[in-house]
């Protein structure tokens, strides 16, 4: 399956942020167990960068790194072997960079210009950000029909309360959410709480 079917079948890309080497393998372990093998780490934190080679371990995760910004974040995601990246905007100068390192970019986009703009650089599936904020489910009926060929994955505020919405358009093929896998169990490690939200919202999230 290629990663687009992964994370279409998936529907749910967990995003977590983690500091330290010893988060990744109860992390990967929990996402194993709960049948979630994706994740977008995402580089809020300086230290994250440092810790991705750790992904090495786990081949069966379908790992990707999000928060791109720049060429040395792309060279470090690939070194890690990423599956994917995921850019919070548009940018031509990384969305060559990665299609010359023959890697997956999921740009982020909100206007009708930056779906252009990323549509012409050769992506149609396109990260929504940040979801919410920026006009939400209605923002992404209005674009079915006029950009019907472009599939969305909304990040940024998603909740259980509103993935099912996004969810039942046919232009979006997964949600992204921190929500999933909350800062503060990872802080506490509560690994087990991480596996048991991960298998509850992947009923309460895909609920119709
Ligand atoms: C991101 O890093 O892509 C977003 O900030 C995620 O948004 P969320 O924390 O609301 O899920």
């Amino acid at each position: 399956m290629n990663l687009l079917n992964i994370i279409s079948s998936c529907q749910l890309l967990p995003l977590a942020t983690l500091t330290s080497k010893e988060q990744v393998e109860p992390l990967c372990k929990a996402l194993i167990k709960a049948g979630l093998p994706l994740i977008e780490i995402t580089l809020r934190d300086e230290r994250t960068i440092n810790i991705l080679d750790e992904f090495k371990k786990y081949p069966q995760i379908a790992f990707g790194v999000g928060t791109i910004r720049t060429t040395h974040q792309i060279d470090k995601a690939i070194e890690a072997d990423a599956k994917f990246l995921i850019t919070p905007g548009f940018s031509k100068k990384l969305s060559h960079y990665a299609s010359s390192k023959n890697i997956l970019l999921i740009p982020g986009v909100q206007t009708p210009s930056e779906i252009i703009a990323a549509n012409e650089e050769g992506h149609n599936v396109l990260k929504f950000f940040p979801a919410e904020l920026g006009g939400g489910v209605n923002k992404l009926k209005s674009y079915l029909s006029v950009f019907s060929d472009i599939k969305f994955i909304p990040t940024g505020g998603i909740s259980e309360e509103n993935a099912p919405n996004y969810l039942k358009l046919d232009n979006v093929i997964a949600v992204g959410a921190s929500a999933l896998i909350p800062s503060k169990l990872i802080e506490t490690e509560s690994w087990n709480e991480i596996e048991d939200l991960l298998t509850q919202s992947k009923a309460n999230y895909l609920q119709s």
